[in-house]
């Protein structure tokens, strides 16, 4: 048998994957995926990119580039991030292959085995993923509808020593929440002048689906964060498309030149290639366009996945209303367990992502994430039928047991 590292072993198939592959089947409707919908990418406006594209830069595009990341789009980037109020003058910019990939560079520059990190339960599964590869020690801050527990926030910093606190503000996956700017507030008060970097992941700042939200989209890096240490990742997977791998990092110097150091080892460059049209699909007016055309796309799928649920849901369950995003967290009574509605739900047709999934401790299971993004509009009611259906059985099947 293969001797594998240490890292390797603290790797888990999660029962979760294993269970999704029954889920194959084409008829299944499927909330799981937190990923566009493949007929709303740009592919026309992409091609006109790149049948317009000078031969120098087409060659270009076929090249190494700097381990920073293509210059022109590093610009182009710069002033975008400027516009949001970010430090781009005092810190530094790099383009990384997805921002799941900064996260990973992140971790290797600053988690040793047994090292504790906060982060938000629930939490995105790729970040907690990252952590746990380099061993650390996970400890779960409970989310409200505004944003972390501050109370117990507070408790656990005092317990423990976190090297990293890592945060998705803006509508958030799994919990489909935003920040209150009061709570941003806070948490930057609580922080000040304590020896932790704040991760702040924004992968999903644009998604907005109104004016007032957008006001809330307000990064934490963007306000006065004097005597914190932050670290800010965003990404082009959810207002472009995945398949770019194209992510960035702005962090300060000190955390930048290492970071430069890590990423040259893993892939010495984020693809050229997808760089220029990224660069391409900004500097001409084609993002601005597209965000327009998503963010109204999302807002109808949440509308009706929100009525779906009004409709078909049983009283005792909960969800989120999400502001933007892709995501509606389901809170189910706390004696179910969403493993069990899951397997009757595949079976029936439909699937979704259950809560332990994203409980940094693999633990609270009363809960299960549901995505809008990717289905097509008129699979929404039926699917969102067919799981209610699973839980009104489960509710049921608890009740006989009571009796
Ligand atoms: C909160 C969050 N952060 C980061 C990512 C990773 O995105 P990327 O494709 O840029 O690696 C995702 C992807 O789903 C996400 O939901």
């Amino acid at each position: 048998m293969p001797y594998f590292s240490n890292t390797v072993n603290h790797i888990r198939s999660s029962e979760i994957r294993d269970l999704m592959k029954l889920a194959t089947r084409p008829d299944v409707i499927s909330f799981a995926g937190g990923m566009p919908n493949n007929h709303l990418f740009p592919v026309k406006e992409v091609d006109e990119i790149l049948q317009n594209l000078p031969l120098d830069k087409k060659e270009t595009a076929f090249q190494y580039g700097p381990t920073s990341g293509y210059p022109p789009l590093l610009a182009t980037l710069k002033e975008y991030l400027r516009k949001k109020g970010l430090p781009v003058d005092t810190h530094k910019l790099m383009i990384t292959t997805g921002s799941l990939q900064a996260i990973n560079i992140l971790g290797m520059e600053f988690i040793d085995p047994g090292d504790v990190v906060f982060t938000e339960n629930p939490s995105f599964i790729g970040g907690l993923a990252v952590f746990k590869a380099f061993q650390a020690e996970l400890v779960g801050i409970p989310l409200q509808s505004d944003g972390l527990n501050l109370d117990i926030l507070k408790e656990k910093l005092e317990q423990y020593n976190p090297k990293i606190l890592y945060i998705i503000p803006n509508f958030h996956n799994p919990a489909g929440i935003i920040y209150s700017i009061e709570k941003r507030k806070k948490l930057i008060d609580l922080l000040k002048g304590r020896d932790i970097i704040l991760l702040e992941d924004d992968a999903y700042n644009e998604l907005y689906f109104s004016k007032e939200a957008q006001a809330e989209t307000k990064p934490l890096m963007s306000m006065d964060t004097k005597g914190i240490e932050m670290v800010y990742t965003g990404s082009f997977s959810k207002i472009l498309g995945p398949g770019l791998r194209l992510g960035w990092m702005l962090a300060s110097p000190e955390i930048y030149d290492k970071a430069e150091i890590i990423k040259q080892g893993i892939d010495a460059c984020s693809p050229n290639y997808t760089q220029v049209i990224a660069n391409e699909f900004m500097r001409q007016g084609y993002m601005d366009r597209y965000l327009d055309k998503i963010r109204k796309e999302y807002a109808e799928r949440s509308r009706l996945m929100l009525d779906a649920l009004q409709e078909y849901m049983p009283e005792e369950i909960k969800w989120s209303h999400p502001k933007g995003g892709f995501y509606i967290w389901v809170e189910l009574p706390e004696d179910m367990d969403s493993t069990d509605v899951l397997k009757e739900s595949i079976e029936k047709g439909a699937v979704f992502v259950t809560g332990k999934t994203f409980d940094p401790e693999n633990k609270q299971n009363n809960f299960f994430r549901l995505s809008y993004s990717n289905m097509d509009k008129n699979q929404i009611a039926p699917g969102i039928e067919i799981i209610a259906s699973a839980i009104k059985n489960n509710i049921q099947k608890q009740k006989t047991v009571l009796q």
